[in-house]
């Protein structure tokens, strides 16, 4: 989303070269178009057909680094959980558990995703505002490293669900510091108005009553205050700071609190927001809490995969209306949902050469969906897209696929893992017979 939310941006479009320019994934062949790493996405919509999402490993790979390092260079004692929401594909998450990464996961579908993936029980977290009592079960069965608690009463239910088991879970209390990230209305989590955690006012009595509760191991405090945070480190800081004040409370009632899970949000950018830097991450969470002795915790999704992928579209039909012309891609907002949902910008590329190289003219790119809002850009700069040309929607590699539907009977687009000049599919396009598969007519319907 624009970093002004629910305004437009007032600054013009980055051009196709400025796009391109800022991300070192892609590079245009003179002959073979647009690459993703070596391989040219013209190929792989031959091969695996479209719309595909395409992952580029050594970007996942980098970033990942680049954020641990951040981390080390801080000299943080931390560990890096990736938000699975964003990416549960499993080989995006075996290749970050390859690189050392934990999950964050906020239901028993990701559970079973992180395990499947091969991310030990040990490196797994456990979010989220409303975890089933099964869920809770599936978690205590598999022993993973920590729960993050939301609320008083899912305290109660998960102790008495580890007493029932004869075991005992290692809680974390999730904080609502009541700090507004600046981020769009409807990802922003840590002011008092959101559903999240538990109040700050309230957190001091409820940690105490959790250190009593059977079953419970109380480890610490959570935090997550929004996603696609833009503006500077400075809601991260005073949520740190609060945290760490907070830490110091509990520790003088006697209460043992040796981590602290500091949550997602770092935004990335999708058009010309600044973002800051997993360096300046590292800044505020050492200013806020890295005198304390504490083991952190992490939990950042978007930032690792988001610029990792791209979704490859086809034009379908190009159409001229008296006020506009519409690009019509056979990808659709059942396949990424942010520009209809929070009215997010995505960088549009051209991926023959030829086209790259076109006169620019606005367009509206829009799938085959109906529904007005199945719009990916309006009065987009873009060169003429004839039927058949290609076209690359940028940074969807973060709440891309892990939000798709199939909407309109549309089966869920393939993914694509690249590597130098090699690829793999790593998840299947759906048949039809998979869409319809579970579906029943009971006798009584038709007689
Ligand atoms: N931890 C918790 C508890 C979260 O709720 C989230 C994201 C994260 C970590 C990871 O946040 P990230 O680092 O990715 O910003 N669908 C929206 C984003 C929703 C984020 C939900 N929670 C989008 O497409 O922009």
């Amino acid at each position: 989303m624009a970093s002004t939310p629910a305004s437009a941006p007032t600054t013009p479009d980055p051009s196709p070269a400025e796009l391109l320019a800022a991300r070192p994934m892609l590079r245009m062949d003179p002959s073979a178009g647009l690459c993703i790493e070596d391989v040219p996405l013209a190929r792989l919509a031959d091969a695996v057909g479209s719309p595909a999402w395409v992952y580029s490993a050594s970007t996942l790979r980098r970033r990942a680094r680049a954020l641990t390092g951040a981390l080390e260079g801080a000299a943080l004692r931390a560990k890096v959980h990736f938000a699975v929401k964003a990416n549960p594909n499993l080989a995006v998450l075996a290749l970050l558990a390859a690189e050392g990464l934990g999950a964050d996961i906020v239901s028993e579908g990701e559970l079973r995703q992180a395990r499947a993936a091969g991310i030990p029980a040990s490196h797994i977290v456990f979010s989220g505002v409303g975890k089933t009592e099964r869920e809770l079960r599936l978690a205590i069965a598999e022993d993973i490293s920590q729960v993050n608690l939301e609320s008083a009463e899912e305290a109660e239910m998960l102790s008495a669900l580890a007493v029932s088991l004869g075991r005992t879970m290692r809680v974390a209390l999730r904080v609502n510091p009541d700090v507004d990230a600046k981020t769009h209305a409807k990802i922003t989590t840590g002011t008092s108005e959101n559903k999240f955690g538990v109040d700050f006012p309230l957190a001091p009595a409820l940690y105490a009553r959790i250190a009593a509760l059977p079953g419970l191991e109380p480890v610490g405090l959570a935090v997550h205050i929004g996603s696609q945070i833009t503006q500077g480190v400075g809601a991260y800081t005073a949520a740190y700071r609060r945290l760490g004040e907070l830490v110091v409370a509990l520790r003088g009632q006697g209460l043992p609190v040796p981590r602290v899970d500091c949550g997602g949000g770092l935004g990335i950018s999708y058009r010309d927001e600044a973002p800051a830097s997993p360096e300046a991450l590292a800044g505020a969470i050492q200013s806020g809490l890295g005198n304390l002795g504490l083991e952190l915790m992490l939990e950042p999704g978007r930032w690792i995969c988001g610029p990792a992928g791209i979704l490859l579209a086809r034009v379908v039909i190009q159409k001229q209306g008296t006020a506009r012309r519409f690009v019509v891609i056979d990808a659709a907002m059942n396949d990424l949902l942010r520009p209809a949902m929070y009215d997010s910008w995505h960088g549009i590329l051209p991926v023959s050469p030829h086209s790259f190289a076109a006169p620019l003219a606005p367009a509206d790119v829009v799938g085959p969906v109906c529904e007005s809002s199945d719009t990916f850009a309006q009065g987009r700069a873009l060169p003429d897209l004839p039927a058949g040309e290609l076209v690359a929607i940028l940074d969807a590699g973060a709440y891309g696929a892990s939000m798709s539907s199939t909407y309109n009977a549309r089966p869920l687009a393939a993914e694509v893992l690249v590597q130098g000049g090699e690829w793999s599919v790593i998840r299947a396009r759906q048949g039809y017979e998979a869409l319809l598969a579970g579906s029943r007519i009971p006798d009584w319907v038709r007689a």
